[in-house]
C-alpha cells in the first residue's frame, strides 16, 4: 500500500475547519450568479491566482469577500454538503465545524438562515454519508465583546445543536482576554470553549486563552513552543492542539513545510491533531494535510496512525464512540506486505 493509500485508509476526524473556508472558487462563482453578486474577478482562474497570502490578514480579506455570495439557506446547505461529500471520500468519519455568524449577520443575513442551512446538511450527512458532526460558533475577535454577546444571545435558541464557542479572525492586537466575559457567559450556558491562539500571536495569547477563557482545546497553538514552561503545562494537561499544516504554509506561519514544528510538538508530548482550516483557500483537504507533513517530515505509518488516533481522542465525541473510532484506526494494517 502506498503512503497515499495508507492515509486514505486511515479513519480520521477533523477538528479545525471553517465551513466558509470550504467555498471553492467554482461554487463561489455559481452562487454569485445565482444571487446576482458582483465578484471583482474575471474568472475562476483569476480568483485562484489571488490566493497568494503574505499573512493571516491577506487571507481574511478574501475570505470575508468570498462569503458575501452566501445568502440563502440553500447556499449554506450546498456549501456544507459539498464539504461533507469531499471529506467522506477521504475517509473522514467525524468533523467539528466552525462557522462565523458575524460574517453573515453583519451583511443582513439572519442567524437562522445560516444555522438552518448548515444544520440540515449536517443532518443529511449523518444519515446519507454516515459522517458525524458538531458545530462550533466562532466570535470574530476584530469586533468588540458587545458584538460577541449579541451573537451569543442569537445562538441561544439553537444551543442544543451548537456544542461550543470559538474565537477567530485577526489575532494580533486582539488578545483572548478581550472576550473574557462573553466566554464566561457561554461556558455557563453549556458551550465548550475553544480559541485560535498562537497562530500569529505570541505564546502569551495561548496562556491567556487558557487562563482567561478556560479553553479545552487550542486552535493552532504553534507559538506555545516559544515558552517551554507553557508547552510543558499544555502537554501535562493533554490539552489538544488543532494544527493546520497547509494553512501554516499558505499564511507564512512557517517558511516551508520542512520547518513545520509538528515533530517538535510530538516530541514534547503534546496531543496534536491535523486539520485543513480553510481547504478551498489553502490547497488541500484532510488527506492533503497528512500527506504534506508526511513528505516534509518523513513521518512513519505509526506516527500517521497516532495522529489519526489523536483526532478522535481530542474530539467532543462521547468516550465510548471515541474508543470505537480508535479501534477502527487500530484495524488498519500498518506493515507493508
Ligand atoms: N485564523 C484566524 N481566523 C480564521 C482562520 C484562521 O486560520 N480561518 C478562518 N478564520
Ligand atoms: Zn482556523
Amino acid at each position: 500500500m502506498s503512503i497515499r493509500d495508507f492515509i486514505q485508509a486511515l479513519p480520521k476526524a477533523e477538528l479545525h475547519l471553517h465551513i466558509e473556508g470550504t467555498l471553492e472558487p467554482e461554487l463561489m462563482f455559481a452562487l454569485a450568479q445565482r444571487n446576482k453578486v458582483n465578484l471583482p474577478y474575471s474568472s475562476i482562474d483569476a480568483l485562484r491566482a489571488a490566493y497568494d497570502f503574505g499573512n493571516l490578514q491577506d487571507f481574511l480579506d478574501l475570505y470575508y469577500q468570498g462569503m458575501s455570495v452566501l445568502q440563502t439557506e440553500q447556499d449554506y446547505y450546498d456549501l456544507t454538503w459539498s464539504y461533507l461529500e469531499k471529506s467522506r471520500a477521504q475517509n473522514l468519519l467525524h468533523t467539528e465545524i466552525f462557522f462565523d455568524p458575524q460574517g453573515h449577520t453583519e451583511r443582513g443575513i439572519e442567524f437562522s438562515t445560516v444555522f438552518n442551512g448548515i444544520h440540515q446538511a449536517l443532518t443529511d450527512g449523518q444519515r446519507k454519508l454516515n459522517i458525524s458532526s458538531e458545530l462550533i460558533m466562532c466570535f470574530l475577535r476584530h469586533l468588540d465583546e458587545a458584538d460577541a454577546f449579541s451573537t451569543l444571545q442569537q445562538a441561544l435558541p439553537y444551543k442544543d445543536h451548537i456544542i461550543g464557542v470559538g474565537l477567530d479572525s485577526s489575532e494580533l492586537g486582539h488578545p483572548p482576554g478581550k472576550f473574557k466575559n462573553v466566554f464566561a457567559r457561554a461556558r455557563e450556558a453549556g458551550f465548550l470553549p475553544v480559541a485560535h491562539a498562537g497562530e500569529e500571536g505570541p505564546a502569551d495569547y495561548v496562556a491567556s486563552a487558557l487562563d482567561d477563557l478556560h479553553i479545552v482545546r487550542i486552535d493552532h497553538g504553534n507559538r506555545c513552543l516559544d515558552d517551554a514552561e507553557l508547552t510543558a503545562r499544555i502537554a501535562a494537561a493533554q490539552i489538544p492542539l488543532t494544527v493546520c499544516p497547509l494553512s501554516n504554509l499558505k499564511l507564512c506561519v512557517v517558511k516551508n513545510m520542512q520547518q513545520h514544528p509538528l515533530r517538535q510538538m510530538l516530541d514534547k508530548g503534546l496531543l496534536v491533531t491535523l486539520n485543513s482550516d480553510d481547504p478551498a483557500y489553502f490547497g488541500g483537504y484532510i488527506n492533503e494535510n497528512y500527506l504534506a507533513v508526511q513528505v516534509a517530515l518523513n513521518l512513519s505509518r505509526e506516527e500517521l496512525a497516532g495522529l489519526a488516533r489523536n483526532s478522535f481522542k481530542a474530539s467532543f465525541l462521547p468516550d465510548q464512540l471515541k474508543q470505537a473510532m480508535i479501534a477502527k484506526v487500530d484495524a488498519v494494517e500498518i506493515h507493508q506486505t
